[in-house]
């Protein structure tokens, strides 16, 4: 990891960590709250979406949103619906990925996948929920544009086509464009919608939304291919999710048709690529470029 090593200097961990515990916890809270407004007899299929929303994950992409709508100006309690919002679809995301249809992954976020503990009808049922109740939240905010955007980073142009390519891919040596696609449709797209909706929530100008949605782009395809660089080097107990299953299930990842070393320095490119894209919102930024070399050098 020794192309890595200047990165680690650069980089303020701490500050990158108590930006996302207190973004975190902002989000924590509110998603406490939709959970418990939920008008809903039957409390097991509430208990089980939570079981997943609760599991411990980073909150990168809510984190994004307050961040974005930080750095525009915004109005933090104007855009936690759609932090909230964003963090049930990519929870939804993982809960089906893990189902045996898809990944079939035992274990996420430390604990055994939803499937294991409820059963893969509770776990459709419960990503449906999660889905469902994110665009309630969404629409609650007034915001047409918003809507479409999360739509559209979660849809068949986003996160579900990218998930399709994915999976059409297994087995098969797929050209590097077409794994690209597939990285930044699965995970990218949600990634940027989360940096954008804080920026359109927060009257951002068109040059501002414009630079935080190329570094949305970069730091989302480099946030993937990391993911499957630690399905490689990672320790599965910090990691809190299975290592070595994207070989196993003949995934097309980018250690897969690159190698390990070569797919690092794509991905320090790509982190190099985010943190230019920052340049014009000077030192406002910062925590945001600190967090493009955070996420290059996690080990979960
Ligand atoms: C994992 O995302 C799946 C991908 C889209 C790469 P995260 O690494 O953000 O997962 P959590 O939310 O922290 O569990
Ligand atoms: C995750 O892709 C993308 C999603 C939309 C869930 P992966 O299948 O590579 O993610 P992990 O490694 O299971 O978290
Ligand atoms: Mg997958
Ligand atoms: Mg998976």
């Amino acid at each position: 990891m020794n192309i890595f090593e200047e990165l680690k200097n650069k980089c303020n961990m701490e500050q990158v960590e108590q930006f996302l515990t207190e973004k975190g916890n902002q989000t924590e809270e509110a998603l406490r709250r939709y959970l418990e407004q939920l008008q809903c007899p039957d409390t097991g299929l509430i208990e089980a979406m939570g079981y997943s929303l609760f599991a411990g994950g980073k909150r990168l992409r809510p984190a994004l949103v307050l961040g974005s709508a930080e750095l525009f100006g915004g109005d933090i309690q104007k855009v936690i619906p759609s932090a909230c919002a964003i963090e049930m679809i990519h929870t939804y995301s993982l809960i089906h990925d893990d189902l045996p249809a898809l990944d079939n992954d035992d274990f996420r976020r430390g604990k055994p996948t939803l499937h294991k503990v409820y059963g893969e009808a509770v776990a459709l049922l419960a990503g449906d929920g999660l889905l469902t109740l994110a665009f309630e939240l969404l629409a609650s905010t007034g915001n047409a544009e918003v809507v479409v955007e999360v739509a559209h980073s979660a849809g068949v142009n986003g996160m579900v086509g990218g998930q399709y390519l994915d999976i059409q891919s297994e087995g098969k040596v797929v050209p590097i464009n077409i794994l690209q696609e597939i990285h930044r449709k699965k995970t990218g797209a949600l990634i940027c919608a989360s940096l954008r909706c804080g920026a359109l929530l927060s009257n951002a100008s068109p040059e501002g939304l414009n630079a935080i949605t190329e570094y949305g782009n970069h730091l989302g395809l480099a946030f993937q291919i990391v993911d499957d660089i630690l399905n490689v080097t990672g320790d599965e107990k910090t990691l809190g999710k299975p290592v070595g299953s994207d070989t196993e299930h003949k995934k097309s990842t980018y250690p897969a048709l690159l190698g390990l070393e070569q797919t690092q320095k794509l991905a320090l490119e790509q982190t190099h690529k985010a943190i230019s894209a920052l340049e014009c919102f000077g030192e406002k930024a910062e925590v945001f470029r600190q967090l493009a070399m955070y996420m290059l050098l996690r080990n979960h």
